[in-house]
């Protein structure tokens, strides 16, 4: 059992859907502390960063249009195994495949326009937040 920091992202459509209430509080409620909040509109160089594992592939300029088409809230979320939780519960990528109760499986609508994104693992949590915030907006 480890505290830890992930770093959370409610992704356009989320936004324009007047979701955020929603995501954040489903976030709270499952214990999750917002340690640090903000609302951005990504330039293209920082969506190239947030996603640079996924350049080359068929979606990327797809991925990327769509991820810069409005504002983001980006968070930094702690808790106990913070990474794991987050990404349990935010469900699968495409929403079809994602159980009911989780954020994708009750409010997303494809594969491209999914709502929210969660870090898969620590140190990509680490390099993610850093993109967005600097580490005296974290609080503790
Ligand atoms: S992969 O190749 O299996 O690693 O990719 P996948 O996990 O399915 O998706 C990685 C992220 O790309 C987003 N995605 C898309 N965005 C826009 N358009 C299309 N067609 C598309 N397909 C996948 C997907 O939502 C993932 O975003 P994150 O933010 O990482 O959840």
């Amino acid at each position: 059992m480890a505290t830890q920091k992930t770093f959370v992202m409610i992704k356009p459509d989320g936004v324009r859907r007047k979701l955020i209430g929603e995501i954040v509080g489903r976030i709270e409620r499952k214990g999750l502390r917002i340690a640090a909040m903000k609302m951005v509109k990504i330039d293209r160089e920082t969506a190239n960063k947030l996603y640079e594992e996924h350049i080359g592939k068929s979606f990327f300029n797809e991925l990327v249009s769509y991820i810069t088409s409005g504002p983001v809230v980006c968070m930094v979320v702690e808790g106990d195994e913070a990474v794991r939780v987050m990404r349990t519960l935010i469900g699968a990528t495409d929403p079809k495949e994602a159980s009911p109760g989780t954020i994708r499986g009750d409010l997303a609508l494809s594969k491209a326009e999914n709502v929210i994104h969660a870090s898969d693992a620590e140190e990509k949590a680490k390099r993610e937040m850093s993109l967005f915030f600097s580490p005296n907006e974290i609080t503790e």
